[in-house]
């Protein structure tokens, strides 16, 4: 089957031919279908973060048709269609037990064990990761039936494939994480994939304040469109004075969604009293945030918390996204910046990077 993997650290994504395994016990075999292009697998391609040997397959938004399933799976049966999501939970661990499958002990037990037969590999033989259980940059995924979810067959695949990491990390941050409640002020920092569906989740929570703060103004205007009520570019003014200047005292909730000092550090300065500051985006390993002990947090009470996931459950909350886009609720169609070819990764990543994609772009055709 066709994948794109990354060979080494900082080296292009490049389509090759792959072996993939049979179904084991509670494994699922989807011929996938959709597959969008998230910024962390670019970090993973340009830092190699100690987590997986090179080379990798990434690709962890996906969405496609299960085509076979092993012995022990109950929960899915061929034809269905499912979104894959990173999030890798045992089932049975007392994080999972008390419902914080996003913080599962054990994510290991999702994956085959040392000594078992590869899922995937080379044609040569040779070994291949797949990253985070998923590996949606291939014809065909071989995951654990814990990573995916059910969605209606009136779902498009592109737009599902979304839900899986941009959506139930950005619109899992403000409804599961924060907590955000009608009638709450929040000022969300990046208006990128992951951002735009963190706006979409202040709109669905009922914020009736909703900041973006970017440094380009079309990303800004574009993330009207899923329910910005006020944009500042912070090129061009101070998102701190301004933000204080919209609500007389500071938001409720703060979200970084990018992944920088700088930015984690207004997020922080934009809560109010008493108000919290979120931190989504990742933060190049080794690179430190400086905080003032008395004047960000004992003064004003405020409280900052790093964000797994969107403290989402996987089961529960991608099958009610997909609801709310099927109800009209949730922008989702505007997100997708472009359709590609699997052998267009590498050239959608440098478009990224260079900021000409307003949303994702996501592998439709491979
Ligand atoms: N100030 C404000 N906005 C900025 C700045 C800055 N200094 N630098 C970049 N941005 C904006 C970009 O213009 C862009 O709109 O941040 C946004 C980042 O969006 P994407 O590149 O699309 O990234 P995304 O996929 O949304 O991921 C964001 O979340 O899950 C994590 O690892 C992921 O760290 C990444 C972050
Ligand atoms: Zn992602």
């Amino acid at each position: 089957m066709k994948i794109s993997i990354v060979e080494k650290v900082k080296t292009p994504f490049v389509t090759k031919e792959a072996e993939i395994d049979s179904p084991m016990e509670h494994e699922v075999l989807i011929n996938v279908k959709a597959s969008g292009l998230c910024h962390s697998d670019a970090h993973l391609q340009q830092n190699d973060f100690g987590l997986y040997p090179f080379p990798i397959v990434m690709g962890h938004e996906l969405a496609g048709v299960v085509e076979s399933v092993g012995n022990r799976v109950t929960e899915f049966q061929v034809g269905d269609h499912v979104v894959g999501c990173l999030i890798q939970y045992c089932g049975e661990c007392e994080s999972c037990l008390s419902g914080h499958t996003h913080t599962c002990q054990h994510p290991e037990k999702t994956l085959r064990k040392p000594g078992d037969k590869p899922r995937l590999s080379m044609k040569d033989g040779s070994s291949l990761t797949q990253a985070f259980g998923l590996g949606g940059f291939a014809e065909k995924a071989l995951v654990h039936q814990n990573q995916l979810a059910k969605i209606p067959k009136e779902m498009p695949f592109a737009q599902a494939c979304l839900l899986g990491c941009g959506t139930v990390t950005g619109a899992g941050a403000i409804i599961n994480t924060a907590k955000v409640r009608p009638g709450d002020s929040v000022a969300i920092i990046g208006a990128g994939g992951v951002g735009l569906n963190a706006v979409s989740g202040a709109k669905i929570a009922g914020a009736t304040t909703i900041i973006v703060v970017d440094i380009q103004d079309d990303k800004l205007e574009f993330s009207k469109k899923f329910g910005a009520t006020h944009i500042i570019n912070s090129k061009n003014e101070d998102p701190i004075a301004k933000v204080m200047e919209i609500t007389g005292v500071g938001v409720d909730a703060a979200f970084e969604v990018i992944g920088l000092p700088v930015t984690s550090k207004q997020a922080l300065s934009m809560a109010k009293r008493g108000g919290s500051a979120y931190l989504i985006g990742m933060h190049t390993p080794g690179v430190q945030t400086e905080v003032d002990g008395t004047v960000d947090f004992i003064i004003p009470g405020r409280k900052l918390e790093g964000v797994m996931m969107g403290s989402s459950n996987l089961k529960r909350d991608i099958p009610m996204y997909a609801n709310l886009y099927l109800q009209g609720r949730m922008n989702l169609d505007d997100l997708i910046h472009q359709e590609i070819n699997i052998d267009d990764i590498q050239r959608a990543y440098d478009e990224l990077d260079e900021g000409k994609i307003i949303g994702r772009s996501v592998v439709t055709s491979f």
